[in-house]
């Protein structure tokens, strides 16, 4: 097999990078481990910023999410039981789109159909080779036999225990990275959110986000510790200290029914350096993880592919490596952007197991800043709904 692009991993990076580089007339493959029902199974992010929704329009895939998605002005959040909206409309004139992962992921995975550009899901024991000279190779089991496909260039879209980043000897990487002394347990339910529109709530007990997926599916997420498991989180347990992190009005409006999917997420926050080795390029979470907070991860997702196609059809169409030689300055830039504001987020809602009563007053001290401050409640509109420049 021979193709200009090889792209391993089907989630929305990979199939994003493949629907960009398919529009610019660019060749690829996507190799994805597992099946493509399991990828659409994966309950994650819900809130896209305008520069990823202006991307999935020029991508060619933006009809339904502009017919099904929820248009959200703002958000509130709630710190001890005292609400505060921030309008983020009102403050800079811009808006988030609520519209889940799932839904984008089922939008390219049915235009890279109609289009007839291969994927290969179930792809088995997929190996990287000679990405520092100009004919990598990808290596690959289906179905119990092996295969290979020569590339002029491998994007590393498999997400963040993928093969990819893996492959990169060790000593060409820097990481950063912190880990956060606990998870969000999350469920999925067939009810109407309890607002219209998202509730991030700091609590004693624990963080609390009060999302949604439409008009009547409904996500909820808790904190809880890193080894907590599913199993011990019956739904009455979850809705029970749900309402307890929530102020009481809005706890009394919770409506609660059997939940439909229920799992856990560790928390992090991590970037290797750089993004380009020779040949391959990562992109999404298998260069970088943020907690989720922020609702960046995504985001980011799509603009590092958004950047990294440009650069190829740069350097396809102009025979120019200038953009691939950028690539990864300018993403990196972008990525540090949302490391900060993510870490700041999940500093002030969380509640961390070695603060003091001397940490707690802070928190709400920031809080108390940000409602209070004009410009901090600007500085929260445009990191949340999109990143300075
Ligand atoms: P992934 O979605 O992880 O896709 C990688 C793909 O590669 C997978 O399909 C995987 O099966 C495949 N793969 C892995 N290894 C191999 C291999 N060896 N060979 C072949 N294929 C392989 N982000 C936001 O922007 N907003 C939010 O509101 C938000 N909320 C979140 C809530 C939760 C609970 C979680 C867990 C995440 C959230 N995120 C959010 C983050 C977001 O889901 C991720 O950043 C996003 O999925 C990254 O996309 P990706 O394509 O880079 O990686
Ligand atoms: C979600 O709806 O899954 C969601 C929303 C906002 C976040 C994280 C997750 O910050």
């Amino acid at each position: 097999m021979r193709t200009q692009v090889a792209i391993i991993g089907a989630g929305p990076a990979g199939l994003l990078l493949g629907r960009l580089l398919d529009q610019a007339g660019i060749d690829t493959i996507i190799l994805e481990r597992r099946s493509q029902d399991y990828v659409l199974g994966r309950i994650r992010a819900g809130v896209l910023e305008q520069g990823s929704v202006d991307l999935l329009d020029r991508a060619g895939v933006g009809a339904r999410m502009h017919t099904e998605g929820l248009v959200h002005d703002g958000v509130e959040f709630c710190f001890d039981g005292d609400r505060h909206r921030f309008d983020f409309h009102a403050l800079i004139g811009r808006t988030v789109m609520v519209y889940g992962q799932t839904e984008v992921t089922r939008d390219l995975m049915h235009a890279r159909d109609a289009s007839g550009a291969k994927t290969i899901y179930e792809a088995q024991d997929v190996s990287l080779h000679e990405f520092g000279g100009a004919s990598p190779r990808v290596r690959f089991v289906k179905d119990g036999v092996a295969h290979e496909i020569a590339c002029d260039f491998i994007a590393g879209c498999d997400g963040y225990h993928g093969v990819s980043r893996a492959s990169v000897p060790e000593e060409a990487l820097r990481i950063y990275e912190r880990v956060y002394p606990f998870g969000w347990l999350g469920i999925l339910v067939d009810r109407p959110p309890v607002s219209d529109e998202l509730i991030y709530a700091h609590h004693a007990r624990g963080f609390a986000l009060c999302s949604m997926r439409s008009p009547t599916r409904s996500r909820y997420y808790v904190q809880v510790s890193a080894d907590e498991k599913t199993g011990a989180w019956s739904d009455d347990r979850f809705w029970d200290e749900l309402r307890r992190r929530l102020d009481v009005e809005t706890a009394e409006r919770l409506v609660t029914g059997p939940s439909i999917e229920k799992s856990i997420a560790p928390l992090r926050s991590f970037v290797a350096e750089p993004l380009r080795f020779g040949r391959l390029f990562l992109a999404g979470d298998a260069a970088h993880i943020v907690p989720p907070t922020g609702a960046k991860g995504l985001n980011l997702a799509l603009n590092d592919v958004g950047c990294l196609a440009e650069a190829l059809a740069e350097f396809y169409g102009e025979r120019s490596e200038a953009g691939i030689n950028h690539y990864s300055d300018r993403v990196l830039k972008h990525v540090w952007k949302a490391e900060r504001f993510s870490w700041w987020m999940t500093s002030i809602l969380h509640t961390f197991p070695e603060t003091d009563t001397f940490g707690r007053r802070i928190q709400r001290a920031e809080f108390d800043y940000l409602v209070g401050s004009e410009a901090a409640s600007r500085s929260l509109a445009e990191n949340y709904t999109g990143l300075p420049a």
